[in-house]
């Protein structure tokens, strides 16, 4: 039986996004929802149950974690140890690659790369579809940070069915994203409090029930690679959901003037023939995705734009994965 075991998950950019639970405890989500892993980005995280230990030590680069974000990751371990009937403390640490504070959503490679560390230290070898379901209690995108390459979760009737899959390998179209960081400040308003306003906006009704339409046109654009297609429903889709959060009760605004230049100035480039479109999570940083072949060109416009503070280029990469596993 293992005790310690080290796992790597890359962050995702979701063209069809998560925005609302129908069930936050369980973090099933209101809509299903399809994104491209981030490679080169990861969390590296090593997990070691271990009887001398009193109580769960979690640490995120190189600093003890304290207050609620500790008590996620115990609550979370808290799942596997009930999955694995063992009660043992654990001692995490996790690294991200990516510079800490760059404003990138971070929790989907970190319950990612823990869901899959803490499993195989208690020697737990689950298939990709029941890790997905346990990374998605961690955080909601998680589960899509498990499979490999375009990835949908689809929502599902219940916790059994609500996981995620891969549509088409990174091989299959190698789109790049270049972030554009705008502001390295942490979010003012987390997405798990932001899923719980979202039925408070009057847009989201409309916007769930439009959302197989999207999804089946998004699916259809990667499969088929018809880069103008995916342009067109990603940024309709990123724009639908940061009108349910500006009409939420408290409004959630999470763009900056920058923001806002950067999605005009991206339409614009699109329309003098750059393949890329943007797209914008809960929070002011616009992610440009493009094809490979203008990436540079991509990637030299944002550097050069006005209120940018820096450009992290990330191409399409694959799934979670275990990197060493001890006795
Ligand atoms: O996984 P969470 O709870 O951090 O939610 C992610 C929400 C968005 O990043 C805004 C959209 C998405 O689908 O990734």
């Amino acid at each position: 039986m293992e005790t310690t075991a080290t796992a790597i998950a890359h962050p995702n950019i979701a063209f069809i996004k998560y925005w609302g639970n129908r069930d936050a405890e369980l973090r099933l989500p209101a809509n299903g929802s399809l994104s491209m892993n981030l490679g080169g980005l990861f969390t590296r995280t090593c997990v070691r149950f271990d009887p001398a230990l009193a109580q769960d030590e979690v640490w995120l680069n190189g600093q003890p974690l304290e207050g609620e974000p500790r008590e996620r990751v115990v609550r979370f371990l808290d799942l596997v140890r009930g999955l694995a009937g063992r009660n043992l403390a654990a001692r995490v640490e996790s690294e991200n690659n990516f510079p800490a504070g760059a404003g990138l959503a971070s929790s989907a490679a970190a319950f990612a790369a823990l869901a899959l560390a803490s499993t195989a230290a208690l020697g737990l070898h689950l298939d990709e579809a029941v890790l997905s379901r346990l990374a998605r209690r961690g955080s909601g995108s998680a589960a899509r940070s498990v499979p490999g390459g375009f990835v949908e979760w689809q929502p599902g009737r219940g916790d059994a069915d609500s996981y995620a899959f891969s549509i088409a390998p990174p091989e299959h179209w190698p789109l790049v994203d270049c972030v554009a960081i705008v502001e390295a400040a942490h979010k003012a308003v987390g997405s798990s409090q932001g899923h719980r306003l979202a039925a408070t906006s009057p847009l989201q009704v409309a916007r769930l029930v439009d959302a197989p339409r999207r999804l089946r046109v998004a699916r259809q654009a990667i499969w088929r690679c018809d880069f103008e297609a995916l342009a067109e429903i990603a940024e309709q889709d990123s724009m639908m959901m940061h009108a349910v959060m500006m009409t939420s009760r408290p409004p959630l605004i999470y763009w900056q003037g920058v923001s806002v230049d950067l999605m005009r100035a991206v339409a614009s480039w699109r329309r003098e023939g750059v393949a890329a479109f943007y797209t914008l999570d809960a929070g002011p940083n616009v992610h440009v995705i493009c094809l490979p072949e203008y990436a540079e060109n991509v990637q030299r416009r944002l550097q050069n734009f006005p209120g940018v503070r820096e450009v992290i280029v990330a191409e399409i990469g694959g799934p979670a994965r275990l990197v060493g596993v001890q006795g």
